[in-house]
């Protein structure tokens, strides 16, 4: 069947029969891919903080006709500041033309929706979700968008946890069998000169070794506030507990781990690496590493020299680095060298593309035309995956294989979501967090 010369309400029937062939679909009947009487694509923002205000102003920067009808937010003040500057941006243009952004947003009171559940709410007025919350919630609203047969943009990491990866991956079958896009904001993905490097990657021949850096100065803190309940505490200051955010070589420094996976076509079978925090000491610092250094090795038994520190007037990097039996790839300065250093190809930089754009482009214009062209959510989960693998051997200090790791059971998240309930991990007596202690800490 060629989706591509098809009217997109014909995409939506035809999906529907495809989909309903190959799972029970009860909720089904009626989906609401395109639901409105015209071509507007509805979309529904979920995690109104930094990123999702970004997605937000991409997606509806996009050339398709899209609206904003739903947004969700743990918290009223977030989504607030993000409606406001949504709906304050005058300036919003695209190539040098102005946007009527606020002509696209269609959000009154009661389509914005507030807790711990109103993602459900908003992602069943939409035809695409944006999924941008800390990436501990990710699996489940993973897995609500695409029960409700949405297309979605999702924010990396995909998870935080091998039980949510698990989560991820099953939902992603399903996904595939509905033939529902799904793009994953790992965005060197969409960007120029990764693209045109990866095409040319068999100038360095077989990949012996790499090296990946996301070395700088660190992030924000959000100190606690006299009248929180420590889920609220850790929600607002969600960088710094694992169940939340699965530490900076999760959060961060997948990005660089994922280049090295995608230009290797693989991902690790073991790793091993160390750790700690040198300056992240306070009561407001919960519990990650400021620093990591993991060895990941491949089926080929070639090694991935992984690092990433957020540490203050330190050498400040963040790059791949693949290097071949006869070249090496530069990605951040976008070049390629045979062995004696020469250059055999050098991306112009004056071709680079917003790479954030991009992805909102691609996926909506396959929407648009009706087309099933991204399914970034394996790699999304297994690139996640490998900077889990990375932060229980750095935890542990022991080799830890891929597959014990995944299959592990390791499930970080709070049996309850509720802002009276107990996150997974509690400050002691002084207001501090129990920190990992390689050698005396379990993997799981
Ligand atoms: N691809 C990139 O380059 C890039 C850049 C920045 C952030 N990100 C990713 O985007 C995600 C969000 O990061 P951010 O910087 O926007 O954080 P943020 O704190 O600014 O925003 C997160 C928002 O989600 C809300 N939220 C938390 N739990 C929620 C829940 N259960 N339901 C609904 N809303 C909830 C928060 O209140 C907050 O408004 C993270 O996964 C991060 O890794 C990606």
């Amino acid at each position: 069947m060629d989706l591509k010369h098809n009217s997109r309400r014909a995409f939506v029937k035809q999906t529907g029969v495809l989909a309903g062939g190959l799972i029970a679909l009860p909720t089904f009947a009626g989906a609401n891919f395109f639901s409105g009487a015209d071509d507007t694509i509805k979309i529904a923002l979920v995690g109104c903080g930094g990123r999702g205000t970004g997605a937000a102003m991409q997606a509806l920067l996009s050339k398709q006709n899209v609206k904003l009808v739903a947004m969700a937010d743990a918290f009223p003040d977030r989504l607030a500041s993000c409606y406001k500057s949504l709906t304050g941006d005058e300036g919003a243009e695209r190539g040098g033309v102005k946007v009527d952004v606020k002509s696209r947003i269609d959000v009154p009171e009661e389509r914005r929706f507030t807790g711990f559940d109103g993602y459900k709410k908003a992602i069943a007025l939409a035809d695409v979700v944006l999924l941008t919350t800390p990436p501990g919630f990710r699996p489940i609203h993973f897995e609500e968008a695409i029960r409700q047969n949405k297309h979605v943009f999702m924010e990396k990491p995909v998870a935080t946890d091998p039980v949510g990866i698990k989560k991820v991956l099953d939902a992603a079958v399903i996904a595939k069998q509905k033939k529902l896009n799904v793009v994953v904001g790992l965005q060197r993905h969409y960007q120029n000169s990764y693209r045109e490097l990866y095409k040319r990657k068999d100038l360095i021949g077989d990949i012996t070794s790499s090296q990946a850096w996301w070395n700088n100065n660190g992030v924000w803190v959000n100190k606690r506030q006299y009248n929180q309940t420590e889920m609220e505490y850790q929600m607002r200051n969600w960088y710094y507990f694992n169940w939340l955010c699965g530490d900076h070589i999760t959060e961060q420094h997948i990005h660089n781990i994922d280049v090295i996976n995608w230009f290797k076509g693989a991902y690790p079978v073991r790793a091993q690496g160390m750790g700690g925090r040198e300056v992240r000491k306070g009561k407001d610092h919960g519990e990650i590493f400021d620093h990591h250094f993991v060895e990941f090795e491949y089926a080929d038994g070639s090694i991935l020299n992984s690092q990433c520190r957020h540490i203050p007037k330190t050498m400040s990097r963040v790059d791949e680095l693949l290097t071949g039996t006869k070249g090496k790839i530069h990605c951040g300065a976008a070049k390629i060298v045979d062995r004696s250093g020469k250059v055999v190809y050098q991306y112009d930089k004056a071709g680079e593309n917003n790479p954030y754009q991009t992805e909102h482009d691609e996926l909506f214009a396959a929407i648009a035309k009706g087309e099933y062209k991204f399914s970034d959510t394996e790699n999304g989960a297994y690139s996640s995956m490998t900077s889990i693998l990375g932060r229980m051997a750095t935890y542990s200090g022991q080799v830890i294989e891929w597959d014990k790791a995944l299959n592990s059971g390791l499930d970080l998240q709070p049996k309850v979501y509720d802002w009276n309930a107990l996150p997974p991990l509690l400050p002691n007596s002084d207001g501090y967090y129990p920190v990992a202690v390689p050698g005396v800490t379990k993997y799981v």
